[in-house]
């Protein structure tokens, strides 16, 4: 017999899979985090505040905002045991993959007791864990936080021994704030599927990472930087995205399932990317070569970049090494991620979809020498 059944589009695409009050993308280009316009978050939130507000609901006062920022500090340390096994991966390991396995192990090793504290622990140890992602594996030492750096700033110092200048810093913190929540992209489904089997948020945020990792998601801001790399010129532009169509090739950092006219955190860092460069009186080519694969791509397919293509000139500029960008963007999403695991939960219900089955059926088993 065969029963009622809701068929959805492919890749779930235009489907509410849920009530959420965390955050909304929408195709005119908008985007809210908890009530609040993105524009109105990066003109005037730091990340600490942002994340608070993605995790809470609210704003925080001046002393829930000292405790939380004490409460992410005081739980970085990584333990010795955590950087064992990542240096045993050994130096050819992804960095997400390195990322991934250390939460797993965290869950085993930390002691935190209340799910508040393991989620904390998390949001706290990741951006450790990505800033040595690479570092550790390649036999090298950990480099660890600061105190009185803020979480951005440390994050930075951590990745880069390079010195960034004051707006440069900002800009950083803008963009782990673009990171940190995005309705119910894949990585964020995801954790929410493993937080509806009731699994620890360790599993959640392992699952996150793995979902991350791949190109379509987590992985394109990397491989938008190596495509800016490689077409170098601008004056190439042209005809590189005409050979890309041709080829059938999708070009990274473009196209999303939500915003079709354009990524409003797109927009805002292509402005900062603009800016860092005019501030600093260095040659624009990045920004040109940037701007101009853009307007190739918008005459010809009508579609936008999206946050990770201008993502990877800003962290380029700031002098972190292309394969910590994925990393990066694990290290704000976390906090998202919590937000979903929380809501979740909290309304929880299994998430156990239905298929359609359309193979055959009846066959009859032969035996293995009648094969
Ligand atoms: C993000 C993405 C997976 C969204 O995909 P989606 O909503 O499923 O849309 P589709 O992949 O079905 O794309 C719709 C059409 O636009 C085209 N398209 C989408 N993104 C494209 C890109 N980056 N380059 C070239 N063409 C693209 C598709 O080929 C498709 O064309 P068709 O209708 O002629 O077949 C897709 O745009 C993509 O792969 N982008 C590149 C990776 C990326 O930057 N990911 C980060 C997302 S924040």
């Amino acid at each position: 017999m065969t029963e009622a059944q809701y068929k959805v589009p492919k890749g779930l695409a235009g489907v509410s899979v849920t009530d959420t009050r965390i955050s909304k993308s929408a195709s005119d280009g908008s985007l809210v985090y908890r009530g609040y316009p993105i524009s109105e978050i990066a003109a005037n939130a730091g990340f600490e505040e942002t994340a608070y507000l993605v995790l809470n609901g609210r704003l925080p006062t001046r002393s829930e905002l000292g405790t939380f920022t004490r409460g992410l500090l005081s739980r970085s340390k990584v333990d010795r045991r955590i950087f064992d096994i990542m240096r045993g991966l050994g130096k050819g390991s992804h960095p997400i993959d390195v990322i991934r396995t250390a939460v797993s192990a965290l869950g085993s090793v930390d002691d935190e007791r209340t799910v508040q504290e393991k989620e904390m622990s998390i949001e706290s140890k990741m951006s450790v864990l990505a800033a040595n992602s690479r570092r550790v594996p390649r036999g090298e030492a950990p480099r660890g936080p600061k105190e009185g750096l803020g979480f951005a700033a440390d994050l930075l110092q951590m990745l880069t021994p390079k010195e960034a200048s004051d707006f440069d810093r900002w800009v950083f913190e803008r963009v782990l704030i673009f990171y940190m929540e995005h309705d119910m992209n894949a990585s964020s489904f995801t954790v929410r599927v493993v937080a509806s089997t009731q699994a620890d948020p360790y599993a959640a945020a392992s699952a996150g990472l793995a979902s991350l990792k791949g190109p379509l998601h987590g992985g394109a801001n990397e491989a938008a930087m190596e495509m800016l790399l490689d077409v170098k010129d601008p004056s190439k532009a042209a005809k590189f995205v005409d050979s890309a169509i041709e080829d059938g090739r999708k070009l990274m950092g473009f196209g999303h399932r939500v915003y079709k006219a354009y990524d409003p955190r797109a927009r805002l860092c292509k402005g900062y990317l603009k800016e860092m460069l005019e501030k600093r009186g260095e040659d624009d080519t990045l920004y040109r070569l940037c701007d101009a694969i853009e307007r190739e791509m918008w005459e010809r397919k009508k579609i936008p970049p999206n946050l990770d293509y201008y993502a990877a000139p800003i962290f380029y500029l700031l002098g972190i090494e292309v394969p910590l960008y994925t990393p990066i963007f694990a290290a704000a999403r976390v906090f998202g991620w919590m937000a979903h695991y929380n809501e979740q939960v909290e309304e929880n219900k299994l998430i156990r979809p239905d298929s359609t089955y359309v193979g055959p059926s009846g066959l009859k088993y032969a035996p293995i020498e009648k094969r």
